[in-house]
């Protein structure tokens, strides 16, 4: 769960390296923020600075320290595994004979084997990290007299785990060499310069051209050129790619966090991942599939493998692929399916849905569904990460960067990906017409201006949040899709403002959770439409309930809905959505807006909560 970030330039020393490293750094914070560093390549030599904390306690010791002018630089955000955060264990990490210098994601899981090695000759780190043993195994490869490339392919066929390693040799200033086993790293290319990242947001603002590695791949990277292979050394090629996001897409553009300014970006996000999913005659597009037509037809069973917001998304989708496909679609935690021993097969659709394409308990899931012969469409925002990349079919969300832990504008992307799959499925297994769809589709592109609608009134959501500040408990329920919407709200309120929260099922209040009702209770209820009154009905009978228990009682209620107003303390007004399948997409933005304001009002950092970081990249 960390950041990493590469450059090399031409000509004489300068600062552009360090410049375009720690602005790198900035952008890929999300990725983790304990500690931050980097290494330059100078006339001289190696020159590290590292720091405990956030990113701006480097830049203050880059102050009084600074860095000589250079050809090439690494750089590290850090959110620890092996050893705490602390100076020592920042990265870059610096061989005992000062030759090489490195950065590492990930976690090496024979670092004690190669430990035992190092202290076998005569090597004593001076780290607690895995990363430091293989920079000392890296620079003892140098020594024997092989290349910084033939070394990194040797060290790389012997490391077990998940890795991206990036490293600089004082001996050979024209070169930076990188390794990637199950760990994010992409390569951006310029003119007479070229980058590394995370993800391309580290060099979005330097250059849009991009090249994609595989797994177990290595790249050299010189000014002018960019050669990649594998653990062995055979030469393999990568995939180009245009990068579609903005330099401004990654910075806060007058908003007071990420989050706030992601949340705003919602309408965008739906809006761009409909775009252009239709061929001339009608039919629905996904962005790169690869699974055969008659595979899909015969598709018996439908998995939804993802974690945390991206899992609510997911029951969304059950809903809403089920009722339009008629196929049975089960939702699970993807660290639950991959250690319970799921049934699937060939006829089993898995769907892993991931804002990142990094998380580590998804990505292990769809392999483990892959090697039982189940195809693998997964829902993703990042392009050429590594859940795409070794997936059967992607559809990519384009909800462009998003920078804040709290997922929000990616949430409402994912939801959005999940109807146009249950409409391309719905078509092709002949259960929708082509008109039908295309109606659906309409009710889709309506959804930016409702979401538009809400985000009008989120000066009462904030209100209503400064009037509980001092709330220790808060309550969410639903029903039919307004379930997940729930779940999500309460999620949102104990990531951000470290408060108690519960979402439920407002069917099962009555078999227990009601016992938690009392006088003055924060209770949000996500009402569904009066035109569908039976679903209707019930959710109202729950807001009664709780209201005559003495909840404080907040409806977010479809316009006009007097029923639901009646029994509610406070009301916050949706626009008429059809179909009702597609309420979550403005449900659920009143609870974002509610948890970033309770946040803010409480102190607490909105864009980077405690003990959470944004892309979680370890089992
Ligand atoms: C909560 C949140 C997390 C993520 C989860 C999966 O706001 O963002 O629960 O949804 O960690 O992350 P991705 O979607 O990157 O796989």
């Amino acid at each position: 769960m960390c950041g990493i970030v590469g450059y090399i330039g031409a000509g004489n020393p300068s600062s552009k390296p360090e410049e375009v490293v720690l602005e790198g750094l900035a952008r890929l914070e999300y990725r983790g923020y304990d500690s931050a560093g980097v290494a330059v390549l100078a006339m001289a030599g190696l020159a590290v600075a590292k720091k405990a904390g956030r990113l701006e306690n480097l830049r203050e010791e880059l102050e009084e320290h600074p860095l000589p002018h250079s050809f090439a630089a690494i750089g590290h955000t850090r959110w620890a595994t092996h050893g705490g955060p602390s100076d020592v264990n920042a990265h870059p990490h610096v061989s005992a004979d000062g030759r090489v210098a490195l950065v590492h994601n990930g976690i090496i899981e024979n670092y004690q084997k190669l430990a035992d090695e190092l202290s076998a000759a005569g090597i004593t780190p001076i780290s607690q990290t895995d990363t430091e043993i293989v920079a000392h195994h890296l620079s003892l490869l140098l020594a024997a007299g092989l290349s910084l490339l033939e070394a990194m392919c040797q060290l790389a066929r012997r490391l077990e785990g998940s890795f991206t390693l990036v490293a600089l040799d004082r001996e050979s200033p024209e070169e930076i060499v990188a390794a990637r086993r199950n760990s994010p790293l992409v390569v951006g290319l310029g003119e007479g310069e070229n980058f590394l990242g995370s993800d391309v947001a580290a060099f979005v603002g330097y250059t849009k051209r991009a090249l994609e590695l595989g797994q177990d791949r290595i790249v050299r990277l010189s000014p002018t050129k960019v050669e990649v292979v594998d653990f062995f050394g055979t030469p393999d090629s990568g995939r180009e790619f245009d990068v579609d996001w903005d330099i401004n897409a990654a910075v806060k553009g007058g908003y007071a966090t990420f989050m706030d300014k992601e949340i705003h970006e919602s309408p965008t996000a739906v809006a761009e991942t409909l775009r252009g999913r239709t061929t001339l005659d009608g039919h629905l597009m996904l962005d790169d599939m690869r699974i055969r037509e008659d595979v899909l037809r015969s598709v018996d069973k439908i998995i939804v493998v993802a974690c945390g917001t991206a899992a609510y998304a997911g029951h969304v989708a059950k809903y809403a692929i089920e009722h339009w496909c008629r196929i049975p679609v089960e939702v699970e935690l993807a660290h639950e399916f991959r250690y319970r021993d799921p049934v699937v097969n060939e006829k089993t659709l898995v769907v892993a849905i991931s804002q990142s394409g990094e998380t580590m308990d998804t990505l292990m899931a769809i392999r483990h569904a892959r090697e039982q012969g189940s195809r693998v469409l997964a829902i993703v925002n990042t392009h050429g990460s590594t859940i795409a990349r070794e997936s059967d079919a992607v559809l990519y969300t384009h909800a462009g960067p998003e920078v804040a832990v709290a997922s929000t504008k990616a949430f409402i992307a994912q939801i959005t990906a999940c109807y146009i799959l249950g409409l391309y499925l719905a078509e092709l297994r002949g259960n929708k017409f082509v008109d039908e769809v295309a109606t659906y589709l309409d009710e889709l592109t309506k959804m930016p201006g409702r979401i538009e609608e809400v985000l009008e009134a989120e000066e009462e959501v904030r209100a209503l949040a400064q009037s509980m500040a001092d709330a220790t408990s808060v309550l969410f329920l639903g029903r039919h899709v307004g379930f997940p919407v729930a779940l999500e709200g309460a999620l949102k309120l104990k990531e951000l403002a470290y408060i108690h929260a519960e979402g439920f099922a407002a069917g099962e209040l009555k078999h227990g959770p009601i016992a938690l009702v009392e006088e003055n209770l924060p209770v949000f209820v996500i009402v569904p439409t009066p035109r569908r009154p039976l679903l209707h009905s019930k959710v109202v009978s729950n807001l009664q309930e709780v209201r005559a228990r003495g909840a404080r009682t907040i409806a977010i209620a479809e316009e006009g809905d007097e029923e639901a107003a009646k029994f509610a303390d406070t009301v916050i007004w949706v626009p008429r959505t059809t179909p009702t399948l597609m309420m979550p997409l403005v449900t659920v933005v009143p609870l974002q807006i509610f948890a970033s304001e309770l946040a803010r009002v409480k102190g607490y950092d909105v864009d980077k909560p405690r003990n959470l970081a944004k892309s979680v990249t370890v089992e």
